[in-house]
């Protein structure tokens, strides 16, 4: 997001989610299907490093090369890192938030038991005004206990 990385871009991103582990003691694990042992990806939790209406807060995030989709591996990565966010860290509750188009991630947000209300719709700050990705619709989920 907003596009497609070059090697060194993804090479950086790797550095910054490498030092968001050393800083907050979370950040987005490397995504592996157990058959491959191949990166695919990441799924994990991410602080934001900008203000928005929902801030404070942690973010569940996903993103899988695109191969790899529809084989419910986004899903079960998402759960296993929402047992570890509310049972190992104690988090009191997840956020996560994508463009309103991107149905695929939406359902993921769905399957995990987020819920959407759309008053919490927002801009993303990254973004200026006018860019196609800007709006975005944001999901929570509280521990249950
Ligand atoms: C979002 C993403 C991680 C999903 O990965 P995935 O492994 O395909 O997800 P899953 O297979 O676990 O679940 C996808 C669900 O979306 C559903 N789906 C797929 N296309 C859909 C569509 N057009 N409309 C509605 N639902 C759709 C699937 O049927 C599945 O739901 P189901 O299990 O109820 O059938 C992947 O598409 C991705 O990396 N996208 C790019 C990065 C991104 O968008 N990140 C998040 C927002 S910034």
């Amino acid at each position: 997001m907003p596009g497609l990385l070059s090697p060194q871009q993804s090479d950086d991103l790797i550095d910054r989610i490498e030092q968001h582990f050393d800083r907050h003691g979370l950040g987005v694990f490397a995504a592996e299907p157990i058959q491959e042992k191949t990166l695919i990806g990441f799924i994990g939790l991410n602080i934001p490093s900008y203000d928005a209406p929902f801030m404070p807060a942690v973010e569940i995030a996903w993103r899988l090369a695109v191969e790899q989709w529809g084989q419910g591996l986004a899903t079960e990565g998402a759960r296993t890192v929402v047992h570890h966010a509310f049972n190992t860290l104690q988090l009191p509750s997840l956020v996560s938030f994508t463009v309103p188009e991107n149905m695929r991630s939406r359902r993921v947000m769905e399957k995990l038991g987020m819920t959407h209300d759309p008053s919490d719709d927002f801009d993303h700050p990254v973004l200026p005004p006018g860019h196609r990705l800007r709006r975005h619709v944001l999901y929570r989920l509280q521990r249950q206990h």
